[in-house]
């Protein structure tokens, strides 16, 4: 699936990495930019991504044409992949998608998921995933372990790093090839998944805020929120839960 492999030691942003070599043109298949540690880990929006080492951090930098709308869909199927793989080498079925593509763990954040447009290059797409493997948030200040976690505290043991990051692009490229069809089976995953699902949110649009019960995820990959108004689907946003 991998066609070439761009390796860090030590990088700023995996994230960023992957533009730069988006703006020298073409690709000759997926490139995947890989970082042992990230000095400036990127967010979506105004987050950072902090991790120490052990953590797994890269960017798939991959040709896909993917349409304005599909976003919201292409999100929740890396979130999902990033689900099934970790799944796979931990061997419990506890991981939980928090829209729009966030990856929890036992209600606490496992995985973040940051998906980039090249400008210079809108026909490839940038995908950043840093995942919380053996980088034990045990001496992480109280605020973040109130929030986040890490596989090797949740099992007790730590992983190989190349075999989870191997696990996690075959899903990729298996659920990847499903976005843009007409796929049922990948809606009901991301529903079953879904950590919001009749719990009370507000989401955050940018331009306002909308408050209500969560009642899923719509055929589009929308967060529908159920406010006095009536139903309304978000399609981007960044969302608390109360
Ligand atoms: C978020 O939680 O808001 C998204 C975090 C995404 C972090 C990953 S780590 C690898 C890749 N490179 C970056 O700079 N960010 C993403």
């Amino acid at each position: 699936f991998v066609r070439q492999v761009d390796f860090h030691r030590t990088i700023d942003s995996t994230n960023r990495r992957a533009l730069e070599i988006a703006r020298g043109g073409s690709l000759d298949g997926p490139l995947l930019v890989l970082a042992e540690s990230q000095t400036d880990g990127r967010g979506r929006g105004t987050n950072r991504w902090w991790a120490r080492p052990g953590a797994l951090t890269f960017t798939l930098l991959i040709d896909s044409n993917l349409p304005q709308r599909r976003f919201p869909q292409a999100s929740l199927t890396v979130g999902l992949a990033v689900c099934e793989a970790i799944e796979e080498v931990h061997q419990r079925s506890d991981m939980q998608l928090k829209w729009p593509n966030d990856v929890y763990c036992r209600q606490r954040k496992l995985s973040g998921i940051l998906i980039e447009l090249p400008l210079s290059n809108p026909g490839l797409l940038a995908i950043g995933i840093g995942i919380n493997i053996n980088n034990s948030l045990g001496d992480a200040p109280a605020e973040l372990q109130a929030t986040a976690t890490a596989l090797c505290d949740v099992a007790g043991h730590r992983f190989e790093l190349t075999e989870v990051l191997t696990g996690v692009l075959n899903r990729l490229q298996y659920r990847l090839e499903c976005i843009g069809r007409h796929d049922d089976e990948l809606r009901t995953k991301w529903r079953e998944r879904c950590l919001l699902t009749d719990r009370n949110v507000q989401v955050d649009l940018g331009t306002r805020k909308v408050a209500g019960r969560c009642r899923g995820i719509d055929d589009d990959g929308a967060l529908v929120i159920e406010t006095p108004a009536g139903l309304e689907p978000c399609f981007a946003g960044s969302v608390t839960l109360f």
